[in-house]
């Protein structure tokens, strides 16, 4: 093998070397960045998980009662805290029902028993919007749907709440 040869393949293996040592240098730099500009937005936000809402499972009744909490919310890069309310109560299978507190008609809060002309049935006071107990929409009201229900877990005897179903998503309730 001449000199001359010997010469052209140090150099074409110099270049190869160099610029893959240099495109791996690139790749290690640009990986961090690029993650750290998707990240949050791939990160699903705190809506999956159950927060205790401080009610003591022995303390629900057949009577629905209103619970209000706060999460921690993560939407891409914005952090903020989110009230969150619902009525809970026992049905008369004992099962524990944790309602969204929405009305499926405009999204006004409903109530229950918020109008004395409809009792035992909740209530949505923007356009007289009724659901009963069950929370199925009463017929030839606004809402054309029943109110949705938040997952529930019972842990050390206390209600944790998490993520908001319509009725045909709903898991099967625990009985308490
Ligand atoms: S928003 Fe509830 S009835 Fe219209």
């Amino acid at each position: 093998m001449s000199e001359e040869k010997q010469q052209v393949s140090r150099r074409t293996f110099l270049n190869y070397t160099l610029t893959g040592l240099g495109g791996f240098m690139a790749a290690g730099m640009l990986v961090p960045m690029l993650r750290m500009a998707v990240d949050p937005v791939l990160q699903t936000s705190g809506g999956g998980d159950f927060t205790n809402v401080g009610l003591a499972v022995d303390d629900i009744t057949t009577e629905p009662q209103r619970v209000d909490w706060k999460i921690d919310q993560v939407d891409g890069w914005y952090e903020s805290e989110v009230s969150k309310s619902a009525w809970v109560f026992k049905n008369d299978k004992n099962e524990i029902v944790a309602f969204s507190p929405v009305c499926k008609h405009l999204g006004c809060v409903v109530s229950w028993e918020g109008n004395e002309d409809y009792p035992n049935e909740f209530f949505c006071p923007c356009h007289n919007g009724r659901y009963y107990k069950d929370g199925t929409n009463v017929p030839h009201t606004p809402p054309l749907a029943p109110l949705d229900e938040y997952d529930q877990k019972i842990e050390n005897g206390m209600l944790f709440l998490g993520k908001v179903r319509t009725r045909e998503e709903a898991k099967p309730r625990e009985e308490a």
